[in-house]
């Protein structure tokens, strides 16, 4: 593997997960393989979990680190081809992947959607730039439309809690103040298609992901209807995908304890940052049931893992 762009990369994903597990018994084991070794993090947004977890994980496997926050703090960049650049970007991408590749052996980049434009964030113009001008492997952090380090620690922290039968999984849409993309719901998603798993989407009308994502997935449009026997439910907002970047704050979608208590005692799941009586009261992340913080942990792993594959092929 190269590059680890989307959950496309995995070749077999029992094995991944398999290996993340052993691998979290013992995080140090392989604490040579990355000796001498550089990995470049560059944020072109805010981060808590996918900033630790990473260096930490390249930590855990002898390397280096080093982290710019692009935004602010980098010259803006140009991606056009054949641009004038006579306006505001300094730097042409270009040059800055091919600079970077000379400090760094692995690239990590966070570029997420700007929800103005969706053919302009589906073309994946910073990833897919950076792939194409680095000379070194580039792993996604949060693309405009992918999450493929939290859809892994997802399947990670599934196999870790799932039941002995076929779990049901529900994935819900939850009211949020901000515009949000669609990245982490659309690797979810995917990734659910890859597992043994009982799957089915709910959000309101107008929140469709995009179909090339969804393929078969059911949608049911009663979020209580979907809750019932579930043993998973993983809660995220995304903004509508028809209506462009559109948001809903419908308070009636929140997650409380009355609709958990529809479940099959489901466990709680969120990527994190999560807002507290917005998006879930109080009482379902405070509960038992709730994952969350595992699932935090599990980035650590998910992400040591992509590594590991990585400086073993390069
Ligand atoms: N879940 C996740 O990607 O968290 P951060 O945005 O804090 O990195």
């Amino acid at each position: 593997m190269n590059n680890y762009f989307s959950i496309q990369d995995i070749d077999s994903l029992d094995n991944w997960v398999n290996e993340a597990i052993e691998m979290k018994k013992q995080p140090l084991s392989d604490k040579t393989l990355g000796a001498d070794k550089t990995i470049g993090l560059l944020f072109f947004n805010p981060s808590l979990r996918t900033r630790l977890s990473t260096q930490k994980a390249a930590l855990n496997l002898g390397m280096n680190v080093i982290v710019m926050n692009f935004t602010g703090e980098g010259w803006s960049l140009e991606y056009g081809d054949g641009t004038v650049m006579d306006q505001g970007n300094s730097e042409h991408v270009k040059e800055a992947a091919q600079v970077v590749s000379q400090y760094c052996d692995v690239l990590a980049i966070r570029a997420f959607a700007k929800l103005e434009n969706r053919e302009e964030d589906y073309q994946e113009k910073v990833l897919k730039n950076f792939i194409q001008y680095a000379t070194i492997p580039v792993i996604n952090m949060e693309s405009a439309t992918g999450h493929p380090l939290q859809a892994l620690t997802d399947a990670i922290t599934i196999a870790e809690y799932k039941p002995i039968h076929k779990p049901k999984i529900v994935l819900s849409w939850a009211p949020h103040p901000k515009a949000l993309p669609q990245a982490v719901a659309n690797s979810f998603v995917e990734m659910m298609q890859r597992m043994d798993a009982d799957f089915v989407i709910t959000h309101p009308v107008g929140f469709e992901l995009a179909s090339q994502i969804t393929n078969e997935v059911p949608i049911e449009y009663n979020q209580e209807k979907a809750f019932k026997d579930a043993d998973f439910v993983y809660v995220k907002n995304w903004s509508s995908y028809t209506d462009y970047g559109k948001s809903s704050q419908d308070q009636s979608w929140k997650i409380t304890e009355e609709k958990m208590k529809l479940t099959n005692d489901a466990k709680f799941m969120h990527c994190l940052p999560v807002r507290r009586n917005v998006v879930i009261d109080d009482a379902v992340i405070d509960s038992d049931n709730s994952i969350v913080i595992e699932q935090a942990n599990n980035r650590t792993y998910a992400a040591q893992l992509v590594l590991k594959k990585i400086l073993e092929k390069n």
